[in-house]
């Protein structure tokens, strides 16, 4: 067992006992535990400084340094109690899943419509998810379960897996960084565990379910300095992936994964994407309908020539012509506001110009560089998987 295991583990051991006894009402005991919890766990933090989990551990530490004063205080309202879930549960031996309920899911809004070009990506993702969804008896041999989005930042993963979401009749399960931080830790492989547990019957029962997870390179990416709880984690995500290709024959629960880090990934992870597919930067089309969709709300000059527009913005994100789009409409209101002008609650901003645009786009760099590009096309050769 590592060291950092052995203080991973030493810190739940007290966090659990901490906690008992705070429901038990034992006011100094409780304290006395929180107190070693947080010993454990800041040794933790100061023998791995780059620890993924530390950000959640120095959250622990300071609800309990928290609760240490509220216990010791005598007084105040009985608070707070509640908040000491998973990480201090583990060790007192409740494996079941704590609740359906608090699994991180939400349906997000985000039509096909809402997401300019990206006709490979688009494709992809209705061969292996809408077309298995619709007619499964087309696909004797199975299809594939994974699917890996990846490419520069800004460009619009997030966005296709939230329009898929929302156009398949599908549960969606988005597991994110922040809150596998906060949900996870400890009890990492446990929980990647229960979240497929879910996400299975679900599927069993005859509902397509999509498990999501952003920025997978930060959960599931080979760092440096890496201790127990990450490498059992991951190892958990690959059993369960391979528990989707084995056995997976006749339900729908798919796994898409978007990353703009493809290269910290390793080839145990990659090769279970079967489908892997590159988010790229957005050509001269895909531009041009960006540009309506982010002004269609907009009042502008009729010299506004989305054509010029496109031109200038060659190497630009979705993301930055979006925030060109919000810093010109910022500059009209500000106009409005400086001028006085705001305080008749029915003036108006100017509409926007072609100079307008021109000058934000020279204000804004491209946030992605050439040399960024190169490095996506090299791991695309290497790795796709169309
Ligand atoms: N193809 C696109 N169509 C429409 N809007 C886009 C597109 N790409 C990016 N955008 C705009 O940029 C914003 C950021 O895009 P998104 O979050 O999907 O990028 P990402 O590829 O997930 O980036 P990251 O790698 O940083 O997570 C979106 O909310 C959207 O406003
Ligand atoms: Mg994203």
């Amino acid at each position: 067992m590592s060291v950092a295991t052995m203080l991973e583990n030493e810190a739940m051991k007290y966090a659990a006992d901490a906690v008992k006894y705070d429901k038990m009402g034992d006011k100094d005991k409780a304290a006395d535990s929180y107190k070693r919890a947080v010993e454990q766990l800041m040794r933790l933090i100061k023998l791995y400084p780059d620890y993924t989990f530390n950000k959640f551990y120095v959250e622990k530490v300071t609800t309990y340094q928290e609760r240490i004063r509220f216990l010791k205080s005598e007084d105040g309202e009985e608070t707070g109690i509640e908040k000491f879930t998973s990480f201090e549960t583990k060790q007192t031996g409740t494996h079941e899943p704590e609740s359906e309920a608090d699994e991180p899911e939400e349906k997000p809004n985000v039509r096909w419509g809402e997401v300019a070009g990206l006709e490979d990506a688009k494709r992809a993702i209705k061969e292996v998810i809408v077309y298995p969804v619709k007619r499964p008896d087309l696909f004797p041999l199975g299809w594939s379960r994974g699917l890996l989005l990846f490419g520069p930042p800004g460009c619009g993963k997030t966005l296709l897996a939230a329009a898929v979401a929302t156009e398949i009749e599908a549960q969606f399960i988005q597991i994110d960084p922040a809150s596998i931080m906060s949900k996870w830790l400890g009890a990492a492989e446990q929980n990647v565990a229960k979240v497929f547990g879910g996400a299975r019957r679900t599927a069993v029962g005859g509902k397509p379910v999509i498990i999501f997870i952003d920025e997978v390179d930060s959960i599931l990416g080979v760092h440096t300095n890496e201790v127990g709880g990450e490498v059992r984690m991951r190892n958990q995500f690959l059993k369960e992936m391979d528990g989707l290709i084995d056995k997976g024959k006749n339900y729908h629960l798919y796994v898409v994964a978007a990353t703009n880090k493809p290269w910290d990934l390793d080839w145990g992870f990659i090769r279970r994407f079967q489908k892997r597919v590159m988010v790229p930067l957005p050509d001269y089309a895909t531009r041009l309908q960006m540009f309506e969709i982010n002004s269609s709300q907009l009042e502008m000059t009729p010299d506004v020539d989305f054509h010029v527009l496109t031109q200038l913005t060659e190497g630009y994100s979705g993301s930055d012509i979006k925030d060109i789009c919000q810093v010109v409409r910022q500059e009209v209101i500000r106009e409005l506001f400086e001028s006085g002008a705001a305080e008749n609650t029915t003036a108006k901003p100017r509409p926007l110009s072609m100079a307008d645009f021109k000058r934000a786009i020279t204000n804004r760099k491209p946030s992605v560089s050439k040399e960024m590009i190169k490095e996506y096309d090299k791991w695309f050769d290497q790795f796709k998987a169309l």
